[in-house]
């Protein structure tokens, strides 16, 4: 039988540091629990741009079509910012994401105990918040036509359009309840109905599907008031499921709330392919921070948990996702911190490479 086999783009900024931590810990599922899997690395973003003129290589857009799971680290940087739109670092993300065809993006917001007096919130606030959002991740504003910026009269005009097809809504939907049923069965829509008529598509769709599964409460929010309710009382939440713009600032908010950013994983998930497996792409939540980039400070938490969400999710290993995570708490647990870690009080940060393997050793000592 051949490995299951893993695309790694480490990307920019301190993608690269976080990835050779995740190295370690793939390896050590291939020498330790006899999960080997086939690893191939490639350029994205802005490191492919300066070697191939372009943030995606095709070769490389063909390889993650092909493998069972790609990882990547994060893209971006001020080097980048004046560069044309179309070759823009983030423009390799939005091309693997709509090629693979990835509409259900999995965001968690987990508060770790140990990190509870980091949020900007109080504790009883979010101490033991595990919510997920699952934002729509292909279209909608971000892929809708017509936009650009056009010339009306004697001035300009930037135009997108929010654009949603029944099928596009149902499936995100269907994606979001099968996850509610796994979880505490409760999922709240979010969508602006009372001003878009793509919010009203929108609730009308979740709605219809919702028949199919009985057993979850469904509830539906204007994704304004959404925002808010998340602020006061977020553990009224288990599953959110919302569009691509709505869905980006409020994962955004949700990963706040936690106090831990720097934390957090994501998967972004399509239909299943020939070997019945997703399409699945699996980042880090945090961006490229090239503020802090090649000085050894980022924290590898959240690319390590995205592993472990490629191990539920792409590889049916569940328990070994489950160990992962429980390491990583562990060295949380030991008071381990990065730098992005440290209260106002201060304290001797780990580097990423003893953070990595720390959580080797926690590994470990789980056989
Ligand atoms: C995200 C990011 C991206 C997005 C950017 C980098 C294109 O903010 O993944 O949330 O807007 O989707
Ligand atoms: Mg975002």
């Amino acid at each position: 039988m051949t490995n299951p086999s893993l695309l790694i783009l480490p990307g920019d900024g301190i993608g690269p540091e976080v990835m050779t931590e995740v190295r370690k810990i793939i390896d050590w599922f291939g020498t330790k629990r006899g999960l080997a899997f086939d690893v191939s690395e490639d350029l994205v973003g802005g490191c492919a741009y300066d070697a191939h003129g372009t943030p995606l290589h095709d070769d490389t857009m063909a390889r993650a079509l092909e493998v069972d799971a790609v990882l990547l680290g994060a893209v971006g940087g001020p080097k980048y910012d004046d560069l044309d739109f179309s070759v823009k670092p983030e423009r390799g993300l939005l091309r693997l994401r709509k090629e693979m065809d990835l509409f259900s993006n999995l965001r968690p917001a987990q508060c770790f105990d140990a990190l509870a007096d980091f949020s900007s919130l109080k504790k009883d606030v979010v101490a033991g918040l595990d919510i997920m959002i699952v934002r729509e991740l292909t279209s909608g504003v971000y892929f809708g036509e017509p936009r650009g910026i056009f010339k009306e009269g004697n001035e300009r005009v930037g135009i997108n359009t929010q654009r949603y097809t029944e099928s596009e809504i149902a499936r995100v939907a269907r994606s979001a309840f099968e996850l509610a049923m796994r979880r505490g069965k409760k999922l709240c829509s979010m969508e602006k109905a009372n001003v878009m008529e793509s919010g009203i598509l929108w609730r009308e769709v979740v709605t219809e599907v919702g028949r199919d599964y009985p057993e979850v409460e469904l509830s539906h929010m204007y994704a304004d008031a959404g925002a808010m309710q998340l602020t006061r009382w977020p553990k009224q939440f288990d599953v959110i499921v919302t569009d691509n713009l709505f869905g980006d600032l409020l994962s955004d908010l949700a990963a706040m709330l936690t106090g831990s950013l720097g934390m957090l994983p994501s998967a972004s998930l399509g239909a299943p392919g020939a070997n019945g497996r997703p399409k699945a792409l699996y980042e880090p939540v945090h961006g490229s921070a090239p503020d802090i980039a090649g000085q050894g400070k980022a924290n590898p938490i959240a690319c390590i948990l995205s592993f472990a969400m490629a191990l539920r999710y792409s590889f049916d290993q569940g328990d070994e996702a489950a160990r992962v995570e429980a390491a990583v708490e562990r060295v949380l647990a030991d008071g381990l911190r990065t730098a992005d870690l440290m209260g106002p009080e201060g304290g001797s940060p780990v580097s990423t490479t003893q953070m990595g393997d720390a959580i080797v050793a926690a590994l470990d000592a789980s056989l």
